[in-house]
């Protein structure tokens, strides 16, 4: 297999430049996915679509040869496989039918794989029609995230819907959890097994979590994930994503047993660093520095090349690239990592 180097950073090498990719690099920033988009009766059709999803990921590997594609879809596809009426409103978000009484024990997992077939499919395609070099990530959300939509209908800012779900319904939101953790278990297995060079668990929502709650929720399912990909393809390279994990970013990769975390912005370099000792890091640049243009990239870099650059490291954002990112800064963002001299 030709060299892919993030999975050799996932192994524990450190590489200089570091290998580059982007959360959310397909996306509204970039006007040949706005035009895609058209085309699409719905975000969802347009995920379960391989043609158009195998398109959307390409799009950014063609004008930035990042180092890492990641699968064109979506965390959301696991409620719609699971029988939840998820739809996208353009322009405000995911909305589903919240949770009521009795529906956790109502969700059609034996369903989840025949539902999902395109995502292989669109898999399958695209690590045959990617550079040998390029690293196909596949990817799903973490339990506890996932489960903030399916509870609230919808995005919140705190999830505070969520919050009073799991202190007044703790057992509902067990069962929820664990039925969430096995279907991506195996929704990840079978994109492993359709080609992903390794995968990446989502938590976006992870740092609105007491300690207790963060354990039970974040971590346990996280592991149970991991373990359960483990035991059936021994030595899958698997991500992880705490966004806003903060302090409980301490510990988190040993206790889940991913290869490498992500981090989000607010985590402090001398944080990283300590974390970086403990294993590969991903991260973590604000991705508003891509908005605010070349002299906010240049410094934000800088300061990231010092502090992590040395060791186990894959440049990143620390969130996705947002819709008013600026295509021509991401350009620059990429070759000022790669040392291209930019201008
Ligand atoms: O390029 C990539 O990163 C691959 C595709 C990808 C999307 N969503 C496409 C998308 C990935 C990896 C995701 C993950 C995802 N989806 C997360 C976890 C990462 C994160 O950003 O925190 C979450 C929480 C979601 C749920 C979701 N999907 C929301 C809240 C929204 C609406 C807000 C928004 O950013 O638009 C989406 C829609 C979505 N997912 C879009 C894209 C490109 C925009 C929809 C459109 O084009 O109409």
């Amino acid at each position: 297999m030709a060299e892919r180097k993030i999975i050799d950073v996932m192994e524990g090498k450190s590489i200089s430049p570091p290998p580059i990719w982007v959360m959310r690099q397909a996306g509204r920033y970039l006007p040949e996915y706005r035009e895609l988009r058209k085309s699409a009766k719905s975000f969802l059709d347009f995920c379960y679509t391989p043609s158009m999803a195998v398109e959307a990921t390409m799009q950014p590997i063609r004008r930035y040869d990042f180092d890492a594609a990641i699968l064109f879809s979506d965390i959301l596809v696991m409620p719609d496989a699971l029988g939840r009426d998820v739809h996208f409103v353009t322009g405000e978000g995911p909305r589903m039918t919240p949770l009521a009484e009795g529906d956790v024990d109502r969700l059609t997992t034996e369903n989840v794989l025949p539902h999902l077939a395109p995502v292989f499919e669109t898999v399958s395609t695209l690590r045959n029609n990617l550079p040998e070099k390029t690293t196909l990530l596949g990817f799903c959300g973490a339990p506890w995230t996932v489960a903030t939509y399916m509870i609230a209908g919808r995005g919140t800012n705190d999830q505070a819907p969520s919050r009073l779900f799991m202190y007044k319904q703790p057992q509902e939101l067990a069962k929820l959890l664990d039925i969430l953790a096995d279907a991506s278990a195996e929704y990840l297995i079978a994109q492993l097994d359709a080609g992903a060079d390794a995968v990446k668990i989502f938590d976006s929502w992870s740092g609105v979590l007491d300690e207790f709650s963060f354990e039970m929720n974040c971590i346990a399912p996280v592991r149970r994930i991991v373990d359960k990909v483990r035991a059936a393809r021994p030595g899958a390279k698997i991500i992880a994503f705490p966004k806003g994990a903060g302090h409980f970013y301490r510990g988190y990769r040993e206790k889940t047993g991913v290869d490498m975390i992500a981090l989000d912005w607010t985590i402090p370099l001398s944080f990283a660093a300590e974390l970086q000792k403990e294993g590969p890091v991903q991260g973590n640049l604000d991705p508003l520095r891509v908005v605010a243009g070349k002299s906010s990239i240049v410094e934000g870099v800088d300061r990231i090349m010092d502090a992590l650059a040395s060791g186990p490291f894959v440049f990143n954002l620390g969130h996705g690239i947002t819709p008013d990112g600026n295509p021509d800064d991401m350009d620059y963002l990429v070759r000022y990592v790669r040392g291209e001299n930019a201008s």
